[in-house]
């Protein structure tokens, strides 16, 4: 309940943990100046401890979901992870849940996929929700064969929700061959109104919600792009209806709607 909104049942997350491989990346150079305006329209926060200890105030009060998994950077073999945080951190921390990545098909899938089971199992002793997000490499065709067998991998070790990238073909076919809540990755920054278009294309077709980092971060107008997101997640803004609430908010004219 802390993660999904109780009245539409789904989930605004935003990502902010790209720096665990990217270091400063573009929009998180300056992480408390661009997280802390956008907690007030995010349900859960996905972070590292690193940017959750230093970056955010210890007055805010949304959700962490603690990013655990690391190790090679954007200059090494990706899949090279393993957990870098202990339960005990994240209990510590007050996390509502833990994520990790899992790269199947990549040279380390196999210690990826048993990084996941080791977690589940620890995370099972203190009832903490387990997030396996579907990293995928350079080669990968990040389409729904492929979405379909990392999501339904994650689930069958034990993950309770998985992140995944959403593609426009069969993406509904993704979500039910999954038997826990799906969520999607924004990915790459494309304009604000397609960024929309997916996030109400993978809502229509079954995603329990978004843990977008890129293009909101990223946007021209975080503040207004999170508002506009979130109006899709839980709104059922259309498209259109959620473009122009961006370009509003981007423009002033609603000072602070709340959706
Ligand atoms: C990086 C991640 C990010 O949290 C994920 O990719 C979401 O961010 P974006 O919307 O920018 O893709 O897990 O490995």
């Amino acid at each position: 309940a802390r993660i999904f909104n109780p009245k539409s049942g789904k989930t605004m997350m935003l990502a902010v943990d790209h720096g665990y491989f990217q270091g400063p990346t573009t929009g998180l150079k300056k992480p408390r100046e661009t997280i802390m305006p956008l907690l007030p329209y995010a349900d859960c926060l996905f972070v590292t401890r690193g940017i959750l200890r230093n970056c955010i105030s210890p007055s805010a009060n949304t959700p962490v979901f603690l990013r655990v998994s690391g190790g090679p950077s954007v200059l090494g073999e990706l899949s090279n992870e393993d957990i870098t945080t202990s339960m005990k951190e994240a209990l510590r921390l007050n996390a509502v849940g833990v994520g990790l990545s899992i790269f199947v098909g990549e040279k380390n899938e196999d210690r990826t996929i048993s990084n996941l089971g080791r977690l589940v199992n620890e995370a099972e002793e203190y009832g903490m929700p387990v997030l396996a997000i579907t990293a995928v490499g350079k080669e990968m065709a990040r389409d729904a064969r492929y979405l379909g067998l990392a999501s339904r991998i994650a689930a069958e070790i034990g993950a309770h929700m998985v992140k995944t990238y959403y593609c426009e073909e069969d993406f509904e076919k993704v979500v039910e061959g999954c038997p826990v809540p799906i969520v999607i990755a924004g990915g790459k920054k494309i304009p604000e109104r397609d960024a929309l278009q997916m996030a109400f294309n993978a809502i229509s077709k079954g995603a329990a919600g978004v843990d977008m980092g890129r293009n909101i971060f990223q946007s021209e107008n975080p503040v207004a792009m999170i508002q506009a997101i979130k109006a899709v997640v839980h709104e059922n803004y259309t498209v259109d209806e959620a473009f122009e609430l961006f370009n509003k908010l981007k423009e002033k004219k609603v000072v602070s709607e709340r959706v």
